[in-house]
């Protein structure tokens, strides 16, 4: 008894926190909310990019919305974004102007390990419908099943569709697949969260599920498959009605769905340019200690 009340009172405290902090859609509010809001709309404007076939003109709204940031916020933001943002405008004009796509962006790392951690690229315009074999799929899901996990819990499952039909059923329940090419295969990534126990492990699944997901994907990018991480990023409401179509079980969270494919190589896929590392490394120090 007092292991559930520890759950429940612990996930409130979590939602309580994400609501003081969460944005609200598209009305930022401080610097942080900003710049996200502006990565948002440069991801937006790369993505459709690398869509087979993008519409043209297209992305008033999002240069709009970048304009006015660029505009309230310009001095205070980071040069790398501030360039990533010019480049997002000057892409779409030469599309929309010109009929031009962005090209190819370099992989700047050395080294054979490297080069293949930094190449994996959310790929959305296939080339064929191929898919890859049971042995394939099965070689992959076994590479990703080296992850690790809390306590080696290994609560992952990974369902494979490749009939059309249910590929179609299941997208129309993902919000961010529109304008993709066809679907050969898609994968669904879930974990079972009855492994784990207590209100400290109550966001445990979506550690372990997303350490697996990135593993699967590179796995993928290792067969030479081309992959997107497709969010499911849902209200209890919607994910009962996955729950409902797919036969999830109620103990299952979804982490995301992947489509996995033939790459397009002619499509140069969106850059989506990293922060600089200065943005992310910290040497840090306790206050006590200094
Ligand atoms: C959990 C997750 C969900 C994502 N959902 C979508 C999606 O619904 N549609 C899409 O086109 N890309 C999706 N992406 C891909 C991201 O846009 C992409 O990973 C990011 O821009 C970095 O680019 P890269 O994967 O090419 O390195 C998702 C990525 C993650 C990790």
């Amino acid at each position: 008894m007092f292991q559930k009340l520890s759950i429940i009172f612990e996930s409130i405290a979590d939602g309580q926190r994400r609501a003081r902090h969460f944005g609200s859609f598209r009305n930022p509010k401080n610097l942080i909310q900003d710049q996200a809001e502006l990565q948002k709309d440069i991801h937006l404007i790369e993505r459709a990019l690398a869509l087979p076939e993008p519409r043209r003109p297209f992305g008033v709204k999002p240069a709009a919305r970048i304009s006015a940031i660029l505009e309230r916020r310009g001095h205070q933001l980071p040069a790398a974004l501030l360039a990533q943002a010019d480049k997002a405008l000057a892409d779409l004009r030469a599309w929309n102007d010109r009929g031009v796509r962005p090209t190819e962006t370099e992989v700047k790392f050395q080294g054979s390990l490297e080069t293949f951690l930094a190449s994996r690229r959310s790929v959305r315009a296939f080339s064929s419908m191929l898919q890859p074999s049971i042995e394939q799929l099965e070689e992959i899901v076994a590479l990703a099943s080296q992850a690790p996990s809390v306590s080696n819990t290994q609560s992952w499952k990974v369902r494979a569709y490749q009939q059309p039909a249910d590929i179609e059923a299941l997208l129309g329940l993902q919000d961010g697949n529109v304008g993709n090419s066809p679907i050969p295969t898609l994968l669904l990534v879930s974990v079972d969260i009855r492994s784990f126990t207590g209100g400290n492990e109550r966001n445990q699944m979506w550690i372990d599920g997303g350490i697996f997901l990135q593993q699967l994907l590179l796995a993928i990018h290792a067969k030479g498959w081309g992959s997107c991480p497709m969010n499911f990023s849902a209200t209890n409401n919607q994910a009962a009605k996955l729950r409902s179509l797919a036969g999830l079980a109620d103990y299952e969270e979804v982490i995301a769905f992947v489509s996995v494919g033939e790459t397009d190589k002619s499509i140069a896929p969106a850059a989506s340019i990293r922060k600089p590392v200065g943005d992310l490394l910290v040497f840090a120090s306790l206050p006590t200690s200094r």
